[in-house]
């Protein structure tokens, strides 16, 4: 049983409430996302002691689930993943306690499972039978995943320059590829046009408003990793931000229902590339939204997300929290994939790297203490992108 409820603007324009038996996309006041809703005075009832016992995977928290009585998650035993305490690492960097929440452990070998394990149990509820949307690889790899489980058709948009690996995972689970001349923002624009008059459920990033449900399970996870308390830092690679907003959204939920005290929240912090890093110098302009970044590269694909739908909620979350957002070089991210997997033996995308390099400098700068929990977000395996390494 779920305490969902309904779906509103996350803008505060005011639209909705908007009924979940219905399909919705962004908000048709506004534009902007909408969010998914429970009742948090009922979901009080809720106690952490039932989680005892359930299967490993993010349906564990199935109470605060977009799921309507009757609703069956489709489901590859996604979430859950290790979060490691990560001594020789932190002991390179002068850190006690630093932790690799390990989401390379995902099925299709990325977080972007728990995004699509939640979109297409909403899109299957609705009625789909077309799942369609934009990616820089490891998405259209997870929602090609989660729609041959569930029965559904999958076209997913890459850019044409994708990595072969991501365009040959898509066709192992029978979705079908179309490349696009440009980056994710065009191959996005031209799923909408190919899919709106054909009816395809379209999922691209903070579109639809039940990635991030899959998403803010990594912030459930995180509470009850480290026995219901949170780390000071969380460092995130971000692209479109669903789980930077998601796990925002998990904190405030828990506080609400009385599993977490106020003033225990971690401080974000928005991890980007310098050659595509919209978000990072929106926060240091002071700006709430962040305007889009031209001619866009990185060797982290799903990092080069020239323009983000949620930029505003990722910008609130980051200063909210007191976090900051830090550019890094694509040279330091791969030299950094190769010290998580030679002092860790975790596999690492150029992501994962990434997060790597942001906390050595905020190490350096001394914004992050020795003493202070730190959680490095590895949103990806390496093997995928073994062509950076060559
Ligand atoms: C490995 C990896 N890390 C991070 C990201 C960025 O994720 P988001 O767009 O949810 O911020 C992506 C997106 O493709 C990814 O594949």
């Amino acid at each position: 049983m779920s305490y969902f409820t309904h779906l509103d603007c996350s803008s505060g324009c005011g639209a909705g409430p908007f009924d979940p038996r219905e399909r919705h996309f962004l908000c048709p006041s506004c534009g902007l996302p909408l969010l998914a809703r429970y009742d948090l005075k009922a979901a009080r009832a809720w106690k952490k002691e039932t989680l005892a016992g359930r299967e490993p995977n993010m349906w564990r928290y199935r109470e605060m689930m977009p799921l309507l009585p009757g609703d069956v998650p489709i489901t590859l035993g996604e979430g859950f993943t290790p979060l490691l305490h990560a001594k020789r690492l932190g002991g390179a960097l002068g850190l006690e306690r630093l932790f690799i929440k390990d989401e390379s452990l995902n099925p299709t070998n990325s977080f972007k499972a728990r995004g699509q394990s939640a979109a297409v149990t909403r899109a299957k509820a609705l009625g789909a039978t077309t799942i369609a949307l934009p990616s820089a690889g490891n998405a259209g790899n997870a929602a090609a995943a989660y729609s041959a489980a569930a029965g559904l058709k999958c076209e997913v948009f890459l850019p044409r320059d994708a990595k072969q690996p991501f365009i040959d995972e898509c066709r192992l689970y029978g979705a079908r590829v179309t490349l696009v001349d440009g980056l994710i923002t065009d191959a996005g624009k031209l799923t909408a046009e190919t899919g709106k008059p054909l009816g395809w459920y379209d999922v691209s990033t903070m579109k639809e408003p039940y990635r991030v449900e899959g998403k803010k399970t990594m912030g459930y996870e995180l509470a009850e990793q480290f026995g219901w308390t949170l780390p000071d830092w969380i460092v995130y690679p971000t692209g479109g931000g669903t789980g930077l907003i998601g796990m925002w959204k998990a904190f405030a939920e828990m506080e609400a229902i009385g599993w977490l005290s106020s003033g225990q929240r971690p401080k974000m912090v928005t991890v980007q590339a310098e050659g595509c890093a919209p978000i990072v110098r929106a926060f240091e302009q002071g700006a709430e939204r962040a305007a889009t970044w031209e001619n866009a590269h990185t060797a982290a694909d799903g990092l080069r997300v020239p323009r983000a739908i949620g930029d505003f909620l990722i910008l609130k979350a980051i200063r909210e929290s007191g976090g900051t957002a830090v550019a890094v070089s694509d040279a330091t991210m791969v030299q950094d994939m190769l010290a998580i997997g030679s002092l860790e033996g975790v596999s690492a995308a150029p992501e994962g790297g990434a997060a790597l390099s942001a906390i050595r400098h905020l190490v350096t700068t001394g914004r992050i203490k020795p003493h202070e929990t730190v959680v490095l977000f590895n949103t990806g395996g390496a093997m995928k992108y073994f062509d950076v390494l060559r």
